[in-house]
């Protein structure tokens, strides 16, 4: 269903693996995307205490659910123009899977990491702190890259998670990406230029991915 439409972008919702099929072929630059991790099975579940409130572990709703990295593959890549790029948010579990699904179809299956600047605090110190998140990154030869600077590809981004103004509070949202690494991503791996319509567009879709 088209819910909001302006001359720079519409805005589709529904679910995913039923409007991607609408997509043209060959039809889009960037593919940045955020599925769920299937990570709910591992989840010890937060943290509860009397004195504060709950420490927050990541797990939302959608990540108790089953999503199929397959079952998507083959329409990413219909929809990929053959200069475009294909940036997934993924979680370790799922890297395997990514792999095994993506691989075959790309010339190049990367990596970026987001390293979280203030992660959420482990209470009982008896691990890693969940500072880091995956992005994998696939593209063929001749794909359309946007950089003037070396530095600006490493394959490593340091951002806080989102804070202040920026980060949703009702309702909360436990894997919110920040703007600013987003921004950078959309930068180097496509064209566009209007990061204020970005900026828009984001705080348009937010309330419609918590549905
Ligand atoms: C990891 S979260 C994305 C978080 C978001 N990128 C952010 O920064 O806040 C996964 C999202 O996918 C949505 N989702 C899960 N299955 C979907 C489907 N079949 N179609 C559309 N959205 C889906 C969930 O509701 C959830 O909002």
């Amino acid at each position: 269903m088209n819910i909001y439409k302006n001359k720079h972008f519409s805005v589709k919702r529904g679910d995913c693996l039923e409007i991607i099929k609408e997509v043209k072929d060959n039809s889009i630059d960037l593919i940045l995307t955020d599925p769920p991790y299937n990570i709910g099975k591992y989840s010890t579940g937060n943290i509860s205490f009397d004195w504060r409130s709950d420490i927050n572990n990541d797990i939302a709703e959608w990540d108790w659910q089953e999503f199929e990295p397959s079952a998507i593959a083959n329409q990413l890549v219909r929809i990929l123009k053959p200069r475009g790029n294909l940036f997934i948010f993924c979680s370790y579990n799922l890297m395997g899977k990514w792999h095994e699904a993506l691989d075959p179809l790309f010339d190049t299956f990367q990596f970026m990491v987001w390293h979280k600047t203030n992660p959420t605090p482990k209470f009982y110190k008896n691990g890693f702190l969940n500072s880091c998140e995956m992005i994998i990154c696939c593209w063929n030869k001749g794909h359309q890259w946007n950089f003037s600077n070396q530095r600006d590809m490493h394959n490593f981004f340091e951002s806080p998670i989102c804070m202040g103004k920026e980060r949703l509070k009702d309702p909360k949202h436990p894997t919110q990406k920040p703007i600013r690494l987003l921004e950078h991503i959309v930068k180097i791996a496509s064209t566009i230029e209007d990061f204020q319509e970005l900026k828009l567009m984001r705080y348009f879709l937010m309330p419609l991915l918590i549905d």
